[in-house]
C-alpha cells in the first residue's frame, strides 16, 4: 500500500511515519510537508533512507501538487495543520487557510482520483469546553472556542459534506492532547520542560487548573493506524488517553523531573477564551480493538527525559 501523509515532518506525523515504516513493510509513504517553523526534518532522520520513505515539500493549498500526489496512492493521512492555539489568536488566517482549504483541496484529489480512503486529523478542541462530569461523544454538538479549533472544526464540517455529498471515503478523528517525543517547543510540556533545564520561568496560564485529557503519542498513533484500517468511511473516532490532568500538576511534575526549585512556576494573565476542560469518550475506537497502552506518569517522566537528553534538537527548533 502507498500512503501519502501530509505534515510528516511535525510532531505526531514524523512519529505516525516510524510507526508505520516499522509495523508494515509492505508500506510505502509519500511525505507532504510545507516545512513550516513546526515542521522538521530531523524528526525523520533515522527513515530518510529508507526505500519505502519519500520527501515532497509542498503545501496541501497547492492544488496541483496535491492532485499530482493523490493519483500515485491508495489512502492519504492528513495531519497538516496550523496546531498553536496562541499563534491562531495573533493570525486566525493562516488557520484558516491551511486548517479548512487546504483539508477541502485534498478532498477534491481523493475524490478526483478515488483515493481508497481519507483519514483526516483533528481535534477535541471542536467540542468547546466540557463540564465536570460529562465527556464528549462523537454527536455531540460542534462549538469550537478559538480561530485554531474554530478552523479545525471547519475541516471536519467540509469533510462531513464531501462524504454526504459525493461519498468521498473520508474518515475523521478527534484526539486529545498529545504529549511525547519532536513536539515543537511551545506546546505546554516540551515548553516548560525546555525552560526549566535553562532556569527560565515556568509561566502558567490563569490558575493552572485547566484540564486536558493527555494522550501520549505512540498511543494516539496505534489508534489512528487502527482507525485508517478499520474504520467506517464517514464517521468520526474519538482518540483520547482517558488521563484528565490539571495544567499545573504537569508542571509540578516537570519540576520535579528536572530538579529545579518550583519558584520558577510563574502564574501569567490566561489565554484569551482559555477553555477550562476537555474530556473525551473514546468507546466508539475502542470498539475497533484500539486501546491506550502507555501509563501517563512513566510516560510523562519518560517524554521529560528526551528532552533533557536531545538538547541539540530543541535548540535548533528555537533558533530557527
Ligand atoms: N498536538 C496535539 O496535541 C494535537 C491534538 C489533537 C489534534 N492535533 C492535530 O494533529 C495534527 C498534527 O499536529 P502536530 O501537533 O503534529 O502539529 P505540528 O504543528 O507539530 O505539525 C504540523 C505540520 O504540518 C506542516 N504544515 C503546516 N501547514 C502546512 C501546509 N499548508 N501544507 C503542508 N504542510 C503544512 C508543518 O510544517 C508541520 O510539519 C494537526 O492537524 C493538529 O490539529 C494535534
Amino acid at each position: 500500500m502507498k500512503l501519502l501523509v501530509t505534515g510528516g515532518a511535525g510532531f505526531i506525523g514524523s512519529n505516525f511515519i516510524r510507526h508505520m515504516l516499522g509495523k508494515y513493510p509492505g508500506y510505502e509513504i509519500v511525505n507532504l510537508d510545507k516545512l513550516t517553523y513546526a515542521g522538521n526534518l530531523e524528526n525523520l532522520r533515522d527513515v530518510e533512507n529508507d526505500p519505502r520513505y519519500e520527501f515532497v515539500q509542498g503545501d496541501i493549498c497547492d492544488a496541483g501538487l496535491i492532485d499530482d500526489l493523490a493519483r500515485r496512492v491508495d489512502g492519504i493521512i492528513n495531519f497538516a495543520a496550523e496546531s498553536h492555539v496562541d499563534r491562531s489568536i495573533e493570525d486566525p488566517q493562516s488557520f484558516v487557510i491551511t486548517d479548512v482549504l487546504g483539508t477541502q483541496n485534498i478532498l477534491e484529489a481523493v475524490k478526483k482520483h478515488g483515493v481508497g480512503r481519507f483519514l483526516h486529523i483533528s481535534t477535541d478542541e471542536v467540542y468547546g469546553s466540557i463540564p465536570v462530569g460529562r465527556s464528549s461523544v462523537e454527536t455531540d454538538p460542534i462549538e469550537p472556542n478559538s480561530p485554531y479549533s474554530a478552523s479545525k472544526a471547519g475541516g471536519d464540517m467540509i469533510c462531513r459534506a464531501y462524504y454526504h455529498t459525493y461519498g468521498t471515503p473520508v474518515i475523521v478523528t478527534r484526539s486529545s492532547n498529545n504529549f511525547g517525543p519532536y513536539q515543537y517547543p511551545e506546546k505546554l510540556i516540551p515548553r516548560l520542560t525546555t525552560n526549566a533545564i535553562d532556569g527560565k520561568p515556568l509561566p502558567v496560564y490563569g490558575d493552572g487548573l485547566n484540564v486536558r485529557d493527555w494522550i501520549y503519542v505512540m498511543d494516539n498513533c496505534e489508534g489512528l493506524d487502527v482507525v485508517f484500517h478499520k474504520g467506517d468511511a464517514g464517521e468520526v473516532y474519538n482518540i483520547g488517553g482517558g488521563n484528565e490532568v490539571a495544567n499545573i500538576d504537569i508542571v509540578r511534575q516537570i519540576v520535579a523531573d528536572t530538579g529545579v526549585s518550583d519558584s520558577l512556576i510563574t502564574y501569567v494573565e490566561d489565554r484569551l477564551g482559555h477553555d477550562r476542560r476537555y474530556s473525551l469518550d473514546s468507546n466508539k475506537a475502542r470498539a475497533l480493538g484500539w486501546t491506550p497502552r502507555h501509563d501517563f506518569a512513566s510516560a510523562l517522566s519518560e517524554t521529560i527525559h528526551w528532552y533533557k537528553d536531545n538538547e541539540a534538537w530543541w535548540r535548533s527548533c528555537l533558533s530557527k
